[in-house]
């Protein structure tokens, strides 16, 4: 076991720095994304990423050693963060930072520990690709996606409530690079999809199917939000059963029988 151990540290140390992207071009990218860290996160954060703990324990931001340039470009494109307020969760706000910005920061949170890098294209798209692969990707994709997502995201991707007040939002318009992202970092309180539990290509595949539900028309007029067997249950229920009791009360309230007066003298 322990030279499993140290087989997989060092393997680990040898791949890691090729992760992390040429040292020497990224000096001033880090130089830069420091500034702004210094400024916008390190309140929360602690000057060197190690998180700051408040006098009664709880965080005010987690540490960030690991979590890698793909944690913060999704949590600043999406403008997640800087967190205005500790709380909840996170909420979605117009970003603050720009696209070169966000990279210096990932540049610099990615020196304080090895972590997963921001996607490129080729790792989500199925460009090139012939049709009926893409049609198998996408169907695969279904698969993975209904085993791993639809608890919390819902069928249609539509999000959903979460414990202790927290939401799994709508997937549906995000970008797929923040997709892949999110799969991979695990924003919140979303389980992390690292690369062994959902391969690469696994991830490729789930994108394409998300992307296929988002183009697809409603059918049937009204959608409900497509949010699944309990909506349309609810639906069926309130609206059609209670419309067919309303229906029984007026046809009983509205008979001849009901309101014609017994006639005297006859037997009733
Ligand atoms: C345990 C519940 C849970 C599961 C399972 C889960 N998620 Fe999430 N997901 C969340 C929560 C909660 C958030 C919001 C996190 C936050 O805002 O801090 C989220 C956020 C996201 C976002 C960001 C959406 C946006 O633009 O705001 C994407 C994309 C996403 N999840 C995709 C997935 C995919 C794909 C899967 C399956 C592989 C998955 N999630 C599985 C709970 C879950
Ligand atoms: C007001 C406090 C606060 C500020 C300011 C703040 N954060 Fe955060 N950050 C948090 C909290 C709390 C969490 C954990 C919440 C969650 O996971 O939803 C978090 C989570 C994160 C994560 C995800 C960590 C993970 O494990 O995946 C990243 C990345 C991050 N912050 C980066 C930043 C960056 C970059 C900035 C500055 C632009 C910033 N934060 C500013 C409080 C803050």
């Amino acid at each position: 076991m322990l030279l499993g151990l140290v087989l997989t540290g060092s393997l680990y140390s040898a791949f890691a720095p090729a992760q992390a992207g040429s040292a020497e071009s990224n000096d001033a990218l880090v130089a830069e994304g420091r500034e702004l860290f210094l400024v916008s996160c390190a309140f929360c954060h602690g000057k060197n990423g190690e998180g700051v703990v408040t006098v009664n324990g709880t965080q005010y931001g987690p540490p960030l050693a690991g979590v890698g340039a793909a944690a913060v470009d999704f949590q600043v494109a999406t403008g997640r963060m800087p967190m205005a307020q500790p709380g909840q969760q996170s909420a979605v706000k117009a970003r603050i930072f720009d696209e070169e910005e966000t990279a210096a920061l990932a540049a610099y949170v990615a020196t304080f520990g090895p972590g997963p890098a921001v996607p490129n294209e080729s790792d989500y798209s199925l460009e090139g690709m012939s049709d009926a692969d893409r049609e198998e990707a996408i169907s695969r994709g279904g698969q993975i996606f209904l085993t791993n997502c639809t608890a919390c995201h819902n069928f249609g991707g539509n999000g959903g409530a979460m414990p202790r007040g927290g939401q799994a939002p709508s997937i549906l318009n995000t970008t797929p690079e923040h997709i892949y992202e999110a799969m991979l970092t695990g924003p919140g309180n979303m389980d992390s999809f690292s690369n062994g539990n959902i391969s690469p290509e696994e991830k490729r595949d789930v994108i394409a199917y998300i992307e296929t539900i988002r183009n697809q028309p409603e059918y049937g007029g009204f959608g409900l939000g497509g949010l699944g067997p309990v909506s349309e249950g609810l639906f069926g229920w309130v609206v059609g059963i209670g419309g067919l009791v309303g229906f029984a009360i007026w046809i009983a309230a509205h008979t001849t029988r009901t309101t014609k007066q017994p006639s005297k003298g006859a037997d009733a």
